[in-house]
């Protein structure tokens, strides 16, 4: 196990109703001022908005309101948000919604605290100060209610980069998985995927011995394999989207990433097709992870063949590894298929004569070195041949 170091302050209020409890929240972590940022209306027609203010109005806090997120988040609107903070003399940045909406959310709260373009800060330089945030999550997806991530999309040149630091955790997120009742079956299963990838990737690590967190990322894999099913068949399932709201939370907060070098090739690789085809980034993950997986399995085919024996339940053949690594692979592809993900470029609406720009963007964009690195290192050509195997 490597060196780490791990702070993950943010508080979560879990389970039915908790949206209350924003007002008083929203307080007890500074806010006399705040921002309501959200998507494109799902939260208006739900009426959580609504409760949501009320909560906020029984505090006697102000507030103001910026809505309009779409999925995979614009630059644009954070510009606007920003100018809106200014103005308003905002000093607490509230979102409710999804991945996109929080994103959009850190994006603007650290843009505050920032004189330069807010965009620097997805161009690595790393977030020291931001508003403070806190969510009321509506999905199960990206995890960044606990994360210190943001992921952006830059309207100029249409091309998606991420941005990190501690500042930008939420300090507080209220998840009640009766929110996510309302969301269409493809959207669910959209999240599923991401929540899964999300733990791939840190389980595709060079790092030896880290026993605690391949187990953790295990369990959490088998329970997305029990709950998905149950939840794309029975949208009310309650205990299923809990159990899926809980794991989408701990995957990605990194709890069992420390410690371990991580992969993130797959979704670099993934984050090039939702910014050229708008597609929902849990789709395009859907077809991503089995192409690369495919292509990188020889690197450590014992990895690949202990994941397939632990969580897909395939019969370990000792002599032959590799058939055991395909069948895992196999086996989380037909998952995938089985909730409703596409399968390949046609499904997704990605075009195979788009490939070299896609490469050339994900390789060379915005001063990236003409590779990309994680669990192994992929070149233009390893990437070309990637993608082919998504488009076949
Ligand atoms: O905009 P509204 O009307 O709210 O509709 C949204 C949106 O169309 C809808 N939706 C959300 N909750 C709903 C609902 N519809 C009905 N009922 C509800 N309860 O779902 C659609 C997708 O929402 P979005 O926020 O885009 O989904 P998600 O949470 O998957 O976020 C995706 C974004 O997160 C980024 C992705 O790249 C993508 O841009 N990621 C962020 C990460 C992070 N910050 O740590 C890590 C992830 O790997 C990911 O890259
Ligand atoms: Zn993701």
């Amino acid at each position: 196990m490597e060196n780490f170091t791990f702070y993950s302050p943010t508080y979560f209020a879990f389970g039915k109703n908790m949206e209350s409890e924003a007002g008083k929240l929203a307080k007890r972590f500074g806010a006399t001022k705040i921002l309501i940022h959200y998507g494109g209306g799902s939260v208006v027609r739900s009426g959580l908005l609504d409760r949501v203010k009320k909560a906020l109005d029984s505090e006697g806090l102000d507030y103001v309101e910026l809505g309009g997120v779409q999925p995979n988040p614009r630059s644009g609107l954070v510009y606007q948000g920003i100018d809106l903070c200014k103005k308003e003399k905002v000093d607490f940045v509230l979102a409710v919604g999804g991945g996109s909406v929080i994103d959009s959310s850190k994006a603007i709260a650290a843009g505050v605290c920032y004189d330069g373009d807010f965009w620097d800060f997805y161009s690595g330089k790393y977030i020291e100060q931001a508003l403070p945030i806190g969510t009321i999550l509506t999905i199960s997806a990206a995890g960044s209610e606990g994360s210190p991530d943001s992921v952006i999309t830059n309207e100029d040149g249409m091309y998606k980069r991420g941005a990190t630091g501690d500042a930008i955790r939420p300090k507080f997120s209220i998840l009640n998985p009766e929110l996510t009742q309302t969301l269409p079956a493809y959207q669910t299963a959209c999240g599923i995927t991401d929540i899964m990838a999300h733990l791939y990737e840190r389980y595709l690590t060079n790092s030896k011995e880290v026993e605690v967190t391949d187990r953790l990322i295990e369990a959490l894999l088998l329970t997305m394999v029990h709950e998905g099913p149950r939840v794309i068949e029975d949208p009310n399932n309650y205990e299923a989207r809990a159990n899926i709201m809980w794991a989408g939370m701990m995957a990605h907060n990194n709890a069992v990433g420390v410690g371990r070098s991580q992969d993130w090739n797959s979704h670099n690789i993934e984050h090039e097709l939702s910014a050229k085809y708008d597609c929902a980034h849990g789709a395009g993950l859907a077809v991503t992870l089995p192409a690369v997986f495919t292509y990188v399995m020889n690197h450590d085919v014992m990895r690949f063949a202990k994941v397939a024996t632990r969580v897909w339940g395939c019969q370990m053949d000792f002599d032959h590894p590799e058939v055991t690594a395909k069948a895992g692979i196999e086996a989380l592809r037909n998952f995938f298929i089985s909730i409703g993900m596409p399968k390949n470029f046609e499904e997704l609406g990605a075009k195979k004569e788009d490939i070299p720009e896609l490469v050339s963007v994900l390789c060379d964009g915005d001063g990236r070195p003409g590779y990309i690195e994680g669990f192994v290192k992929l070149d233009k050509t390893d990437c070309t041949k990637i993608y082919e195997l998504m488009a076949n």
